[in-house]
């Protein structure tokens, strides 16, 4: 027996970072799939293999390695293994996991998020339980919570319930699953990988060492969260990529930019985008770039000149959702 679930990657438009002491971020879902697929198997293991980056491990239901296939393979999937066996009350069942990613991994795209969700719907589809939406968020942000230090949950929010999301205080306060009219998103990638929960402590260590600096800029992060909440409705573009702006001089102020990003954003500003910003944790990873239907090519152009990868990606109105089966 086999059971699959598929999770779109998301995007941080607005409030990554501020979210984490309790501001609102606005995120949404984009349609590069990771799908898990959970079968039993007869010998009492768990084997874990990705297809995108070609590893595979079983290990004992210990932890301790039986085969490995790939590149530094046991240390690579040791925290899936880890995330498998927590989510496992029956010791007895072997089990293998296929994971198929689209995601770049440690770019800020969820690609950790993704996998989590997909699993756990895979695996109480596999042992026949439903589960809703509200718990399989539930059960990615504990998981979220025992890897890295004080996570917000906004990636494991938004793509579970998939859409575009307002998210404040471990709560998704809005959901649409249309899209306001929004102007172009062009996803650039800097191709260096980074450690959100590094940049998260980088964060922390600011507003212990420098609250009242910390307070304003977060004061200032939520008075752009709402405004650009309100130019998202409006459909009021130039409005909303000047926020962009300004949402990246914070995270600037914070430390959570990098030379690397900073690269693409100015080539994507100068290339006339209404507005750039670095997306996620920072450090690295991806920038996102508004752009009219004018410019857009001309924007993507300047991001892949300076050195970015663009990726090519829509808005995905699901969220995490069973695989049917036509066998
Ligand atoms: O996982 P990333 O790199 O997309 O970043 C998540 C957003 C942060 O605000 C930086 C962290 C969090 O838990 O909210």
């Amino acid at each position: 027996m086999k059971a699959g679930s598929s999770s779109p990657a998301k995007i941080i438009l607005f409030g990554e970072h501020f979210v984490v002491n309790g501001n609102s971020a606005i995120a949404m879902t984009i349609d590069l799939p990771t799908i898990v697929i959970a079968e039993y198997t007869e010998v009492e293991n768990i084997t874990i293999a990705s297809k995108n980056l070609n590893l595979e491990v079983t290990f004992t239901m210990n932890g301790r390695i039986q085969r490995s296939k790939g590149v530094n393979a046991e240390h690579r999937l040791h925290p899936i293994f880890k995330m498998i066996r927590s989510l496992l009350h029956n010791d007895k069942q072997g089990l293998k996991i296929s994971i198929d990613s689209r995601v770049p991994i440690g770019m800020g795209l969820g690609s950790s998020a993704a996998i989590a969700v997909a699993i756990i719907s895979s695996l109480a589809t596999l042992t026949g339980r439903t589960m809703q939406k509200d718990e399989i968020f539930q059960a990615a942000y504990s998981l979220e919570k025992q890897i890295h230090g004080r996570p917000s949950g906004i990636d494991q929010a938004t793509v579970t319930y998939g859409g575009m999301i307002i998210y404040r205080n471990g709560k998704v306060e809005t959901r649409y699953s249309e899209l306001p009219k929004l102007p172009r998103i062009i996803i650039g990638n800097t191709g260096k990988r980074r450690s959100t929960g590094e940049y998260v402590g980088k964060v922390t260590q600011l507003r212990t060492d420098h609250p009242q600096e910390y307070a304003r800029l977060s004061n200032e992060a939520q008075k752009v969260a709402g405004r650009a909440i309100f130019a998202l409705k409006e459909g009021k573009d130039q409005e909303l990529g000047a926020l962009m702006n300004e949402n990246q001089t914070l995270l600037e102020r914070i430390g959570v930019s990098a030379p690397s990003l900073d690269n693409l954003i100015v080539a994507a500003r100068t290339a006339g985008a209404l507005g750039a910003k670095l997306t996620g944790g920072g450090g690295g990873g991806c920038m996102i770039a508004l752009a009219n239907d004018t410019n857009a090519a001309t924007v993507a152009q300047a991001i892949q000149n300076a050195g970015g990868e663009v990726i090519s990606s829509q808005f995905a109105k699901d969220g995490v959702k069973p695989i049917e089966w036509n066998e």
